[in-house]
């Protein structure tokens, strides 16, 4: 049923080979529909939709989100992207200067910002767990556990960490840090912005303090359409961005159903997106056999010896992206190792790629540099079939070798 045949349920166009899903996700076409037909609905008739449909349709979408995460609705927040999760949570930390926050090497970027930015504002402690790939399950519970250890100490101490990263694209423990967390009286903060729809993300079992997700990921739904979990121990502090009329006294879930005139109608589509996963796709189960098959095809051709993962998992390490090594000759090595370390150069390389691949193959494939290696990032999903990830990584050979001539 899946495959490249399922593609005509998406808006891609006939000539697009879908190979980079993680970064922006796609919308159904069903799903599509409602999303312009809920945008109709709230701009025909303003009034009317604002004084009787808005809140419901909230409410109803945070409820069903509710079910997926195995936690109560009302710690949930229905926000526009992880981004704004992260921001949130960081900027109303109750956080007084010498508090500690605790991140790793890997962190995505923006998330990285948000961090420094409330560093320098209260005056905190940040540590880094440097992550270098690939590495073992245990190896980086060790590494979260020393860095525990000297965090034993006045003073509030906050630990950011993701599911899934996003470059180079692995699974992290995040249950067991959670856990070790916990063991150590350290906040913990899931970036999950690629779990829910992947993941079966059960928060009741997490029982993490904080945790976002991108919708517009796995879970099919338009941009601009996200959860945050707040453990209720963390309700009285955290509010939306912007504050609006639902302030305090109220339940933490009913400030998040209006916070400034928005578009919201991402949100509106949630029951859509999930129906599509139920009715055309069989349920999340079934998605995730067709990803496994996927990325254990894309292991099985590469090689053990050239995935980047953390190895040693002793739970289930589902992951719907494979991180791959690129080999390269002496020359090619040395010249990207100095591109990736000239902010200019890299720049001028990433644009390169982004504008070959797209114009003259229709395709794209994340890439990028860690730990002195090269590696592409494929993202498995029900509309591909797997030689298609071997004829995007023919094109991302071809596309290379241009580029050493192109953008020196
Ligand atoms: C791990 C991780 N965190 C946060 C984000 C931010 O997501 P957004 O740009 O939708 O806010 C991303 C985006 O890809 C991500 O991969």
């Amino acid at each position: 049923m899946f495959g490249k045949s399922f593609r005509d349920r998406f808006l891609f166009p006939s000539e697009v080979v879908p190979l980079n899903h993680g970064s922006f996700g796609a919308v159904p076409r069903r799903v599509y529909q409602s999303y312009q037909q809920a945008i109709y609905d709230d701009l025909k008739f303003p009034d009317q939709f604002m004084f009787s449909k808005q809140a419901p349709e909230m409410e109803k979408s945070v409820k069903l989100v509710a079910r997926v995460l195995n936690t109560d609705f009302t710690n949930l927040a229905l926000i526009p992207n992880a981004s704004t999760g992260i921001n949130i949570v960081f900027r109303d930390f109750p956080f007084v200067k010498g508090d500690t926050v605790i991140l790793t090497s890997i962190i995505y970027g923006a998330c990285g910002n948000t961090v420094d930015y409330v560093v320098n504002r209260y005056g905190l402690n940040l540590k880094v767990i440097d992550i270098k790939l690939p590495s073992t399950e245990q190896a980086i519970l060790g590494q979260f556990k020393e860095v525990f250890e000297e965090t034993r100490a006045p003073g509030k101490a906050i630990c950011i960490y993701d599911a899934i990263c996003s470059m180079p694209g692995i699974r992290m423990p995040f249950e067991l840090i959670t856990r070790m967390c916990k063991q150590y009286g350290i906040t913990s903060c899931v970036d999950g912005a690629h779990s829910i729809g992947m993941l079966n993300i059960d928060l009741s079992a997490i029982d993490c303090d904080f945790y976002t997700s991108n919708m517009h990921k796995w879970m099919y739904l338009p941009r601009g359409c996200a959860v945050l979990f707040v453990n209720p121990r963390w309700h009285d502090y955290i509010m939306p961005f912007p504050i609006s009329h639902t302030y305090k006294n109220e339940p933490f879930y009913k400030r998040f159903i209006f916070y400034g005139s928005n578009n919201y109608n991402s949100f509106y589509c949630i029951k859509d997106a999930l129906d599509f996963i139920q009715e055309d796709c069989g349920g999340f189960e079934k998605i995730r056999e067709y990803c496994k098959g996927l990325s254990d095809g894309l292991i099985a051709h590469f090689g053990q010896d050239r995935i980047v993962k953390v190895d040693g998992a002793t739970g289930d390490d589902l992951n719907f992206m494979v991180t791959v090594k690129v080999p390269l000759d002496q020359n090619q090595h040395e010249y990207f190792a100095n591109a990736f370390k000239d902010k200019e150069h890299e720049t001028k390389l990433i644009k390169f790629v982004e504008n070959e691949s797209l114009q003259k193959y229709k395709t794209f494939i994340q890439f990028g540099w860690h730990n002195n290696f090269m590696y592409v990032r494929f993202s498995c999903q029900i509309y591909n079939d797997l030689h298609e990830y071997f004829w995007g990584y023919e094109r991302f050979e071809e596309v290379m070798k241009n580029a050493i001539s192109e953008c020196n």
